[in-house]
């Protein structure tokens, strides 16, 4: 019984995780500050969502509020398009990347690596080519810049490659532990294909360190946008789902509201 006591801490005097705002203000208060910094967060969404949305907002709120280096890595919008489609939220991409304030990389090519690459007696698969290729760029560019924030949007694409479950987890811890040593915090954006709340759960929600579903369902001939905090480890935060707006200054969470009364 002694020894139990020496090895216990009191959870008022255990050190909490430090914490990043997101930029979105009910967000942050259903996390109960923001989001655990340097962990891999998974934001799955369906098409429309607000997914590319949130995460422009969090590198901006970082930059504009915090000074930390943003990086963004589209795989399905081009560079262009997204600073056109988010200068409606008032956030001028262009004027940050000029500034070394944010850096973002197209890495589209990688959807379309023609064949197996080999080196010597080596063959390396096509889609182990392109996540290795992935944890590359993401690595050179973070350090170049010291990133302290990351989006990948979508990773979809990259784990969609990997049908056979342990291929994919593997792949995806791979993903995350190279991230891991980047000290960024990060984001990662994954399509919902079917109806949320009768989704499979898919293993890049079970190995990432958080899980920020945006649900869209419709109730009494409504369309009803709602976030939940599917899963934030080593913080306690809301579990309700949330109503959320996109509105002009980007994405805006009701804290205090509820789907159902
Ligand atoms: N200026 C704006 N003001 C308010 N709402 C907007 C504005 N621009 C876009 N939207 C809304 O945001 C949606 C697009 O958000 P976003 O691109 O972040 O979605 P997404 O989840 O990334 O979608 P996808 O999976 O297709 O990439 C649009 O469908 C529209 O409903
Ligand atoms: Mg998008």
């Amino acid at each position: 019984m002694k020894a139990s006591l020496e090895y216990s801490i009191s959870p008022d005097e255990a050190v909490q995780p430090e914490r990043l705002s997101t930029g979105v203000k009910g967000l942050d208060d259903m996390l109960g500050g923001g989001l655990p910094s340097k962990r891999c967060v998974l934001v799955c969404g369906g098409p429309g969502s607000g997914k590319t949305i949130f995460g422009i907002q969090f590198l901006c709120n970082g930059v504009t509020k915090y000074g930390e280096t943003g990086l963004y890595i589209t795989l399905d919008e081009s560079p262009s398009k997204l600073s056109e489609d988010m200068a409606a939220f008032g956030w001028d991409l262009e004027r940050l990347c000029k500034d070394n304030q944010l850096v973002i990389v197209d890495a589209s090519p990688l959807r379309t690596i023609p064949a197996d690459v080999k080196v010597g007696n080596f063959t390396i698969h096509k889609k182990d080519f392109s996540m290795l290729s992935l944890t590359h760029i993401i690595k050179n560019k973070a350090q170049e810049i010291n990133a302290k924030r990351l989006v990948i949007d979508p990773i979809t694409m990259f784990v969609l490659q990997y049908p056979e479950i342990t291929e994919r987890r593997n792949a995806i811890v791979n993903l995350f532990e190279g991230l891991a040593d980047l000290g960024t915090t990060n984001l990662l954006t994954s399509e919902l294909r079917v109806n949320v709340l009768e989704r499979e759960i898919q293993p890049e929600e079970f190995l990432s360190d958080g899980v920020l579903v945006f649900h869209s369902f419709v109730d009494s001939g409504r369309v009803v946008k709602a976030i939940q905090i599917e899963k934030m480890r080593g913080i306690s935060h809301d579990h309700e789902l949330r109503p959320y707006k996109i509105v002009k200054h980007g994405i805006e969470v009701f804290a205090r509201e509820r789907i159902y009364k």
